[in-house]
């Protein structure tokens, strides 16, 4: 069974409540019952941080052993190069993956330092950029 982990970054945990009009009204922790219900073949793992040496500790964790990483950084997408170093360290492809369409925001959002460092990257698509993500694991 292939084991993915999404790691969700800063100010995810309040989703359902945050910015409804950017980020929906869906709870992770509801939409992560239907992830698991959507790829029953796979094992699936969920962890959310505001910290950003805790988002670093789990792909560390994660990182050698899982098959595949989603990874949606948040505001650290577009400030950490820490995160990308980690990312770059590990041996798991990771997907960067943003709820919102980042290219139709502020401009401080249209730069990600993980981009690059990233298998691919899934933006825009609502909650349903983690299943889409997801997805292209089952290739
Ligand atoms: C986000 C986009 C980021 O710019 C923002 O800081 C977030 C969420 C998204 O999923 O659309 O926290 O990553």
């Amino acid at each position: 069974m292939k084991r993915i982990q999404i790691i969700n970054g800063p100010n995810l945990n309040l989703l359902g409540k945050r910015e409804p009009s950017v980020y929906g009204n869906q709870t992770f922790e509801a939409y992560f019952e239907i992830l698991k219900q959507l790829f029953p073949t796979f094992d699936l793992h969920y962890f959310q941080s505001n910290t950003e040496g805790e988002i670093i500790d789990k792909l560390h964790q994660t990182g050698f052993e899982f098959d595949g990483i989603v990874l949606n950084a948040g505001a650290y997408t577009h400030t950490s190069v820490a995160i990308a170093d980690a990312i770059r360290s590990i041996t798991t492809p990771v997907i960067e993956v943003h709820i919102s369409n980042v290219f139709k925001r502020e401009s401080f959002r249209h730069h990600s330092y993980l981009s690059e460092v990233c298998k691919g990257c899934i933006i825009g698509f609502g909650m349903d950029s983690y299943r889409l993500a997801i997805e292209s694991f089952t290739v």
